[in-house]
């Protein structure tokens, strides 16, 4: 063998095990910096995970607790799937040095207390998962310092008592989706729910719970059902209450409010209720409709559109023939300029339940040139490139150097491309998708679904 030869597959051997003390453990599968250690039959954390990794699949092992620091050496550490373990309890400090994580998932093990030190430090924490475990308590600390979060799950278990009053304006700006459905919640702290912020009232899931049916219950629910909210919509059914207590005297209480004829609700206030963001783009000349649907319903809504470049606009100041606002409220704008672009925010307000709500679109408008480049996609084709050519040097050539080991089966690079095993990594919640038997128990799974309408008695 020509010394060229030893010095290719030298160098190959390096780019594979990414640095010489960078060594993928035998019963992982390291690609780039996605490490997959998942149905590895673990029970304790592999002696050297690769510190590069941003996105460490631990799911389907045999894990029962986390000790202090278990993830200290992985700074970059952003994502980290455990779901389908044994875990009971976590140590003190198990996410030292990894407060990077966006991404938590602790779904279907046998959690007990989510004590209050469990997420310390995770400020930057946007989704946690913690659905089907065995929690009957979350500590009152426990979402504090959580300031990024934006979705929690805690479907599926057997939590009696919730700290709401932890949430409140500015301690979490994006939280919109706090799933305690599934529970065994009974009396809730009402006005700490009605406290929340709007949003999170909005995210809120609460169905399929042991609440007990009383006043201050009812009006809860019923401003939601006015608001239309999609907790509602979706979950008509599985909203019950039970009558003094008695779990046989249980009752669809959306769908018949028989019982709460007494109740007296408090009349709706005037308030922003809703904020729905999204975004369009639209290139030069173009012409791009805005549509302000929101939480409102009905045909008395009159919309009021604050346009970044033309102040307000209503249906009845419009005198420009290349803006239109439709009875519906939807915005037309024709040959867009660059100019146009900005956050443009319509009111819809519903006079007669003295309700508005508030749309939000953030228009762009790209000059024709400028033709958006997907540099994720170019990344990714790169990537594949290379992994072919370093499989084409590592089984084309000749290379029968005696120093070369041949890499270990399980880090065998080829596996990557099966494209079963790729989105396990990927899209980390659809294995359990297909775990879970009826679509209804977690409510994040379902808006996928399409179900008939429910016809409101
Ligand atoms: C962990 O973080 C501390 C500072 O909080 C730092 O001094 C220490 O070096 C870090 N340890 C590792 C292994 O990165
Ligand atoms: C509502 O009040 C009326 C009279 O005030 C009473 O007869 C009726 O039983 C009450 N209904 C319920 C469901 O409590
Ligand atoms: C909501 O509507 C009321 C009147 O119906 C109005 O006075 C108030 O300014 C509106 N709020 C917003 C944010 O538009
Ligand atoms: C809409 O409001 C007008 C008065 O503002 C009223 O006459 C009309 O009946 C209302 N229509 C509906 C469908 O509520
Ligand atoms: C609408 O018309 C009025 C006069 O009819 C004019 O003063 C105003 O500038 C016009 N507004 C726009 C946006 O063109
Ligand atoms: C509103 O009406 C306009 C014109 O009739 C139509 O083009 C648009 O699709 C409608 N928007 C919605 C959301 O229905
Ligand atoms: C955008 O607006 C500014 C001032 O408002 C103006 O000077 C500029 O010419 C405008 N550009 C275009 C492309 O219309
Ligand atoms: C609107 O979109 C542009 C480009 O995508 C972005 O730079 C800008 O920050 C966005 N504005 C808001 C208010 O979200
Ligand atoms: C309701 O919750 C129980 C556990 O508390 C669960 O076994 C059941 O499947 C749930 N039902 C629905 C319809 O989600």
């Amino acid at each position: 063998m020509t010394f060229g030869m030893y010095s290719i597959c030298f160098l190959v051997l390096l780019y594979l095990f990414h640095g010489s003390e960078e060594i993928c453990p035998s019963m992982c599968l390291c690609v780039s910096d996605i490490v997959s250690c998942s149905s590895s039959g673990l029970t304790k954390l592999p002696q050297s995970l690769p510190s590069f990794s941003v996105t460490l699949d631990l799911s389907h092992n045999h894990f029962s607790w986390l000790g202090p620091g278990s993830f200290k050496k992985m700074s970059r550490l952003e994502n980290l799937q455990m779901a389908h373990n044994q875990i009971r309890t976590l140590g003190y400090g198990v996410f030292h040095n990894a407060s990077g994580l966006r991404h938590l998932d602790l779904s279907s093990n046998r959690l007990q207390v989510v004590e209050e030190h469990y997420f310390q430090g995770l400020w930057r924490l946007e989704e946690l998962l913690l659905f089907n475990n065995k929690i009957a308590q979350v500590e009152s600390g426990t979402l504090s310092g959580l300031s990024s979060l934006k979705k929690a799950y805690f479907s599926l278990n057997q939590i009696t008592h919730f700290p709401f009053f932890s949430i409140r304006d500015h301690s979490h700006p994006f939280l919109t989706m706090l799933d305690l459905s599934s529970n065994r919640l009974n009396r809730l702290p009402w006005e700490d729910v009605k406290a929340l912020p709007g949003l999170v009232q909005r995210g809120l899931y609460l169905h399929n719970n042991s609440l007990i049916c009383d006043c201050s219950m009812y009006s809860v629910f019923w401003h939601w059902q006015l608001r239309n909210y999609d907790s509602m919509k979706d979950f008509t059914d599985e909203h019950t209450c039970t009558i003094y207590g008695d779990s046989h005297a249980s009752i669809r209480f959306l769908l018949h409010n028989r019982f709460f004829h007494n109740c007296t609700v408090e009349k709706a206030v005037s308030e922003p209720v809703t904020v729905y963001l999204s975004a369009v783009s639209v290139s030069e000349g173009g012409k791009v409709h805005l549509d302000c649907e929101t939480s409102l319903r009905g045909a008395n809504l009159s919309f009021t559109w604050l346009s970044p470049s033309k102040g307000r606009i209503t249906q009845a100041s419009v005198n420009d023939t290349l803006i239109n606002v439709f009875a519906n409220g939807t915005l037309e704008i024709q040959g867009a300029k660059v100019n146009d672009s900005g956050l443009y925010v319509c009111t819809a307000v519903d006079i007669k339940q003295a309700l508005n709500a508030t749309r939000e679109v953030n228009v762009t408008v790209v000059l024709p040139a400028q033709e958006a480049f997907n540099t994720g996609y170019t990344t990714l084709l790169g990537c594949a490139v290379t992994l072919i050519l370093i499989l084409m040097y590592l089984y084309l050539t000749p290379c029968r150097c005696s120093f070369c080991k041949q890499p270990k089966p399980a880090a065998n690079p080829t596996a990557a491309y099966n494209p079963n095993a790729l989105t396990s990594v990927f899209s980390p919640s659809m294995r359990d998708e297909h775990k879970i038997p009826t679509d209804k128990h977690v409510a994040f799974l379902e808006p996928m679904m399409t179900r008939p309408k429910q016809e409101i008695i």
